[in-house]
């Protein structure tokens, strides 16, 4: 395990973790100052490229996003979402995961799923992949974004799951859209940590998208908060040089 990850893993009931996405080189290098973790989440695709689903991103752009975050990123822990269809055996997951930790230089790869890939999560670590989990609602997958985890059947297969990972030997895993009261059983039942998105204060970090909590993506989701709006910066910006410029005529 290498030290950023045993690191990662000593902050579980000391101090929170703190994870953030990022797409490209120089936003990458504003987190790591002050980031846990540098997430290359496969949210990308809606947010950079509009698609409808995260199943559209396709593994090579996963990898050139990757690269170029990986030139801003020193210090943080840098993770890479595997997409949609590339871990659906065994082989196809290590085959994929060894090109993306060689081609990105990332410390590991995050996969979502619970029972369905816990022998897939297995193999990955066992052949010294290091693994972040990701249980709740699964973007790739997910019919509805509802949270998870209201109704006992859903919370207890999230509980079983959550163990089943941590068992399987995953660093640190997402809670996404989980159930406030769920995330703090996970969160008290499991020695790794938890990072939560609209998973409540109960996980032991949080994650957001850099570029909704900049104000860069105009989304209004009930979990995300914005703390600036970047879209109104760069616009000043742009109209200042477009006067200058006029002025020059
Ligand atoms: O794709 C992504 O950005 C993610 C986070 C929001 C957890 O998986």
């Amino acid at each position: 395990m290498n030290n950023k990850i045993k690191k990662l893993i000593a902050k579980k009931n000391r101090s929170k973790i703190i994870c953030l996405t990022a797409y490209s080189k120089n936003i990458a290098s504003i987190l790591d100052k002050h980031c846990d973790i540098v997430l290359v989440g496969d949210s990308l695709g809606s947010v950079l490229y509009n698609y409808k689903s995260t199943k559209q991103v396709s593994f090579k752009t996963m990898i050139e996003h990757s690269k170029s975050v990986k030139l801003g990123v020193k210090k943080s822990l840098m993770v890479v979402d595997m997409p949609f269809n590339t871990y659906r055996t065994s082989k196809e997951a290590l085959k994929n995961a060894k090109t993306i930790m060689s081609k990105t230089k990332c410390d590991a790869v995050k996969l979502e799923g619970g029972r369905k890939i816990y022998k897939i999560i297995k193999d990955l670590i066992k052949s010294k992949i290091p693994v972040m989990g990701h249980l709740g609602v699964l973007p790739q997958s997910a019919k509805s974004f509802k949270f998870k985890g209201k109704k006992l059947i859903e919370r207890n297969k999230i509980l079983k799951e959550a163990k089943l990972l941590e068992g399987a030997g995953v660093f640190s895993m997402v809670l996404e859209c989980v159930e406030s009261s769920l995330a703090k059983l996970i969160t008290k039942e499991i020695r790794i940590p938890t990072i939560g998105i609209g998973a409540s204060s109960n996980c032991d970090g949080q994650v957001l998208v850099t570029d909704d909590l900049t104000g860069l993506n105009s989304i209004n989701v009930r979990f995300v908060k914005r703390y600036s709006n970047l879209r109104k910066i760069i616009e000043r910006a742009v109209i200042d040089y477009k006067k200058e410029v006029k002025n020059l005529e």
